[in-house]
């Protein structure tokens, strides 16, 4: 059996273990999915440890990101342009980092919320890890703008600087959120932690267009405060990051096991545990 884990501090409530069981059993993959609760101050060693025992790869959780993308030997340029790793492969060329979070929302709005991004204009909220690891998957999927708003502006606009030379055709811009004035977006991705907190980011009712999908990354039993405020404020549709979470579990599996498993399924039982 191939052995895959999870690495983080706490990994405890995490979902990933299941989801990468439904996969394996789906697939006729012969692996084993584990947590691994490492020490705040012991990431690296707890990763050699796990290859010393044989492990071909693991996803990595907070707050290890960091510590992640600096192990890697190789970083995957998806890896690179987000500064962190989710998937780390143990190959007999050293450690492959790569990250799958940001294509994850990405594949969860085109398939399974059947809400393409090209052509449409995209507000992303937030300017931290999450944010940056969905800038180039949502540059890749052509959207007609990109635009970053974050509570503290200069962030959102340091941010986007960073990604000027890869934004190719599609223009992207920033702000804070007292600048959005009334601009309006197709789509509206929430990638702020302000769900944590039972808070919703503070920007005008005017940023959803007509037919607008709301999108936190977060997501509970309960609608988070993100969703109900985009709700009453005239978003048509919302959906949380539960589809995400499948996502990116989903292409970590193709990395490690050149299958990409059926995410459908899968998406509708983990939903139905959250109920
Ligand atoms: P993560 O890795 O989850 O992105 P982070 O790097 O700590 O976490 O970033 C948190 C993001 O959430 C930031 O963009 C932060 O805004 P500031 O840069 O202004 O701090 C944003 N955030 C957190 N709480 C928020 C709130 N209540 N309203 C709006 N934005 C919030």
């Amino acid at each position: 059996m191939d052995r895959y884990a999870l690495i983080g501090h706490p990994v405890a409530h995490s979902k990933s273990p299941s989801i990468h069981a439904a996969f394996a059993a789906q697939t006729g993959e012969a692996m084993t999915y584990e947590r691994i609760l490492a020490p705040l101050d012991g990431f690296v060693d707890t990763v050699r440890d796990f290859i010393a025992a044989g492990g071909r790869g693991m996803n990595v959780t907070v707050p290890f990101k960091l510590e992640a993308f600096a192990l890697a030997d190789h970083l995957s340029p998806r890896a690179q342009a987000a500064g962190a790793v989710n998937t780390l492969s143990f190959r007999a060329d050293g450690i492959h980092g790569d990250n799958t979070d940001g294509v994850g929302v990405v594949r969860d709005l085109i398939a399974n919320l059947d809400c393409p991004l090209a052509g449409r204009r995209v507000l992303l909220l937030g300017a931290g890890g999450a944010a940056r690891g969905a800038i180039q998957p949502l540059i890749e999927a052509a959207p007609r703008a990109l635009h970053i708003a974050n509570r503290t502006a200069a962030k959102a606009v340091e941010l986007a600087g960073e990604f000027d030379g890869l934004a190719g055709a599609v223009p992207l811009t920033a702000s804070g959120f007292d600048d959005l004035g009334i601009a309006a977006f197709e789509i509206i991705i929430n990638a702020t932690s302000a769900s944590l907190s039972a808070a919703a980011p503070a920007i005008p009712d005017t940023v959803y267009a007509p037919g607008a999908l709301a999108y936190d990354m977060m997501y509970g039993a309960e609608p988070t405060a993100f969703l109900i405020a985009a709700s009453t404020a005239g978003a048509a549709r919302v959906a949380d990051g539960l589809g995400m979470l499948i996502e990116q579990a989903a292409e970590s599996f193709l990395i490690w096991r050149g299958v990409r498993p059926d995410t459908a399924p899968v998406l509708a039982a983990q939903r139905a545990t959250l109920a």
